[in-house]
């Protein structure tokens, strides 16, 4: 069997100028440029294997290998000294080769992703990946959906294997808990999306910008289960799509945070005393908890605030008063049946009010004095009989009203001012 490649079988394509191939998801400093010239890509069909004297070029920067099957022997690219680019995507290469190429040393991108293993039902091993060399330059590495739960150094390796590393994508895996493995305090891009982790140490990780925890069994957010006060430098933290009904001494000290969405997950409240001192927090997402009601007692910057799909019933003047920056505000899918008066007083920079599938029948009047800067309005599929308690004089700022879905009786023509447009889709009332 294991001679049953055929090198005819191989099928080679200098490609000239593949950028797009490099930079999926981050740009790197430099790496954008490596593959400027010429890429090597070999799309095989069946079997193949390589070993050092299967490609030699001391020019060539960049590989790519798409196959069936693969079997890359230690040394394939001994032979190829200015390698930096290595693209093994979906080859069906198993867990314990994944590294079998060995020492490669100038590399400085290398995508591993989406193996599609088949179960290995000869090597019930466990399944974790076994690393035993180091890669002094290595930048980027995805080790995305390849059915690992950890990550080995063999032997007594101590040091940290990957100096360099700065983006890592272990998404789609098996990890529940922290690895083996530790971790590059050189990080700045970490996705551990779509695992089973309720548990992980961040430690030393003072690097990292962006992190992604979206889909995982996190419960609670507390030196316990997930602590994330060493990620001083935090520009972007999504953790949605967990079960988290619990937030403790975690992200009140995430000073340069920017961008914080804890959607979809199992918060019944949400403190906004923990975002007193984010000075940079601009956007924060909150949609699909059970959040009943909202009050903002401390003053934030924050542009954007989503709380789409929650159970908020109705807004007072407390909801919003001290978020002055809001420029978006997304209340979509609530049972919103009352907005109280003053409830956007201090809404002066507003542009866009979500206030889709709620149960609202009328608007406080006058409701938009302060926001004269709003110019997106959504109500559909609410409770309106008319556009009267919403359009009050034609100092109505919206210029784009959505209205579809609420029961309309009548439409009043003298309220509406020339600028706007109400989109109303209405179907004939029976
Ligand atoms: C990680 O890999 C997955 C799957 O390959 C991809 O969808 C995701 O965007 C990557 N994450 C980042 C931060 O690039
Ligand atoms: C690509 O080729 C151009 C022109 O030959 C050269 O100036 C440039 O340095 C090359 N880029 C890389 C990354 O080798
Ligand atoms: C990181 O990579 C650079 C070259 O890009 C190299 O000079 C440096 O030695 C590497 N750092 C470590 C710790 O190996
Ligand atoms: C954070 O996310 C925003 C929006 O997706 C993106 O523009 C920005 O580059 C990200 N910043 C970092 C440090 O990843
Ligand atoms: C927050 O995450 C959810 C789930 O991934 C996504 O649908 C939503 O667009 C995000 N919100 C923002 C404001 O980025
Ligand atoms: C808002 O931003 C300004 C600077 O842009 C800063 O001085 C102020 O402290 C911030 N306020 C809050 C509550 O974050
Ligand atoms: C609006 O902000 C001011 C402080 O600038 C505050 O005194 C007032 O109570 C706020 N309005 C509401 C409705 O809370
Ligand atoms: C307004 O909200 C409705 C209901 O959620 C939605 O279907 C529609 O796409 C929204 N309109 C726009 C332009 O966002
Ligand atoms: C239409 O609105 C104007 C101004 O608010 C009001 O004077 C008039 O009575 C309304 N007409 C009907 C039929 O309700």
């Amino acid at each position: 069997m294991k001679e049953a490649y055929t090198k005819t079988l191989i099928v080679l394509a200098i490609v000239l100028t593949f950028t797009s191939l490099v930079i999926e998801a981050i740009e790197l400093a430099d790496v954008a440029n490596i593959c400027e010239n010429e890429t090597l890509i070999l799309n095989l069909n069946e079997y193949a294997k390589f070993d050092g004297n299967s490609i030699a070029s001391s020019t060539l920067r960049c590989i790519v290998i798409r196959s069936n099957y693969v079997n890359i022997e230690e040394g394939s690219f001994e032979n190829v000294p200015n390698l930096k680019y290595l693209d093994l995507r979906r080859n069906r290469i198993s867990k314990m080769n994944l590294f079998s190429f060995g020492d490669i040393s100038h590399l400085k991108v290398l995508n591993l992703g989406h193996q599609d293993n088949q179960p290995n039902y000869y090597y019930n091993s466990e399944e974790a990946i076994i690393i035993s060399n180091m890669y002094p330059e290595l930048e980027y590495l995805d080790l995305s959906y390849i059915s690992i739960s950890n990550i080995r150094v063999e032997g007594d390796l101590l040091e940290n294997l990957f100096p360099n590393l700065t983006y890592l994508n272990l998404s789609g895996n098996k990890i529940s808990s922290p690895l083996s493995l530790t971790l590059p305090p050189t990080l700045k891009h970490f996705d551990l999306s779509n695992n089973g982790i309720s548990q992980f140490s961040f430690e030393k990780l003072n690097n990292l910008l962006s992190l992604r925890l979206d889909h995982n069994e996190i419960n609670a957010l507390d030196h316990r289960h997930v602590d994330l006060k060493p990620l001083q430098n935090l520009a972007n933290l999504s953790i949605t799509n967990n079960q988290i009904k619990y937030i403790s001494n975690s992200i009140e000290n995430l000073l340069n945070l920017r961008y914080l969405n804890l959607s979809y997950n199992s918060l019944s409240d949400f403190d906004f005393k923990m975002i007193k001192d984010l000075y940079l927090l601009e956007v924060l997402a909150l949609d699909g908890n059970s959040i009943d009601a909202v009050s903002t007692s401390v003053s934030s910057n924050i542009t954007t605030l989503s709380l789409n799909n929650n159970r908020i019933i109705s807004i007072t003047t407390d909801s919003f008063c001290n978020l002055k920056n809001l420029r978006r505000l997304f209340l979509s899918r609530n049972k919103i049946w009352i907005i109280h008066v003053n409830s956007f007083q201090n809404q002066t920079l507003l542009e866009e009010l979500y206030l889709d599938d709620n149960d609202l029948s009328h608007l406080p009047p006058y409701w938009y004095q302060h926001t004269k800067k709003l110019r997106y309005l959504n109500l559909s599929g609410n409770k309106f009989t008319s556009l009267e308690p919403v359009l009050y004089d034609s100092n109505f700022p919206v210029t784009r009203l959505y209205f579809e879905r609420n029961p309309i009786m009548y439409i009043n023509g003298s309220v509406m001012t020339p600028e706007i447009t109400i989109f109303l889709n209405i179907k004939p009332i029976v």
